[in-house]
């Protein structure tokens, strides 16, 4: 049996954390429009707040990103949430490229006002620049894929722009940069943690496996015990402690080393890949409700 009270610890270096400030100050003075992608799953959890005080009153968008594994329900709940905030959330999912075909017309909105007045004093046709960020994982590069269309970016050098940085150039006049801003994730909250680690945006080597699948099945207990007793036949919430669940469902799964006794670490991987492979089903691990607070 483990020790329940282990704690993630992962660290972002304070230099790795400047370099990323100045990063994405110096690349959001180049671009009109910030593009923020979040894993919809752990829709706050997958955010960095800095970046708004980052970009500076800079327009932006955030998009709801993996939607294809989230609680679809819970995820419309998240982007009227933003809404009611003025702010323009999109529901999208890069595996199959539903959502995508909206993300170009919601920038052109956002920016339409200021485009007008730019066209107003004479500068008529000017390319809107974005810039898509988010921390790792979330899938920046697959949104920046899909948006090009894999394309390769085209060389062009602007004043300003680093050496090396380069820009897509999409339909309608909307130019992209090829390299998404990466931010760290905001790890004050150990559940912050406890959710990137479930979904696999932080690598298992560094923590124990078992002690995350118990709080995993802590989760579902309370919130989709149904999906446990679909996948596993197991009824999650008729055990003590989520220990005994995992060794439940190890044994339900043949997971036994010699003895009788339960493999609970293979049981333990196991259950932590079928979640994050979608097998459980749509599962939100974070709603609106559970906030109250602004974006
Ligand atoms: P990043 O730039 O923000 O770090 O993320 P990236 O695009 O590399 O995506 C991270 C992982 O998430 C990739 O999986 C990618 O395929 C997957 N992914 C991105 N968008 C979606 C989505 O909308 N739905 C689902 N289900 N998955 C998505 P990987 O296992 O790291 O690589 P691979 O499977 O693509 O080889």
């Amino acid at each position: 049996m483990l020790e329940n009270n282990q704690e993630i610890t992962l660290q972002w270096f304070p230099g790795h954390m400047a370099k990323t400030r100045r990063l994405i100050t110096a690349n959001c003075k180049l671009v009109d429009i910030v593009v923020e992608v979040v894993d919809a799953r752990i829709p706050r959890s997958s955010r960095n707040p800095e970046l708004l005080h980052l970009i500076d009153g800079k327009p932006f968008l955030t998009l709801f990103n993996k939607s294809d594994m989230a609680d679809g329900g819970v995820t419309d709940r998240w982007i009227s949430h933003y809404k009611k905030q003025g702010i323009t959330a999109l529901k999208i999912d890069c595996k199959s490229g539903n959502g995508v075909g909206a993300i170009l017309p919601a920038i052109r909105t956002k920016l339409k006002d200021k485009m007008e007045r730019m066209a107003a004093k004479g500068a008529k046709g000017m390319p809107i620049r974005v810039m898509v960020v988010g921390i790792p994982n979330v899938g920046k590069s697959s949104v920046i894929n899909r948006l090009s269309g894999g394309k390769r970016a085209k060389v062009e050098d602007r004043p300003g722009v680093t050496r090396g940085k380069q820009w897509i150039t999409l339909p309608g006049g909307i130019e992209l940069l090829d390299t998404p801003g990466v931010l760290w994730p905001k790890f004050e909250d150990q559940n912050v943690g406890k959710k990137l680690a479930f979904t696999g945006a932080i690598r298992d080597q560094i923590m124990d496996v078992e002690w995350l699948a118990m709080k995993l099945l802590e989760f579902l207990a309370e919130n989709y015990p149904q999906a446990v007793q679909s996948r596993y036949k197991v009824d999650v919430t008729a055990y003590e402690d989520s220990f005994t669940a995992l060794e439940a469902i190890g044994r339900a799964r043949g997971m036994l080393v010699p003895g009788g006794q339960v493999d609970t670490l293979r049981a333990a991987t196991m259950l932590l890949d079928e979640f994050r492979g979608g097998k459980l089903g749509r599962l939100s691990l974070e709603r609106p409700e559970d906030f109250n607070e602004p974006v």
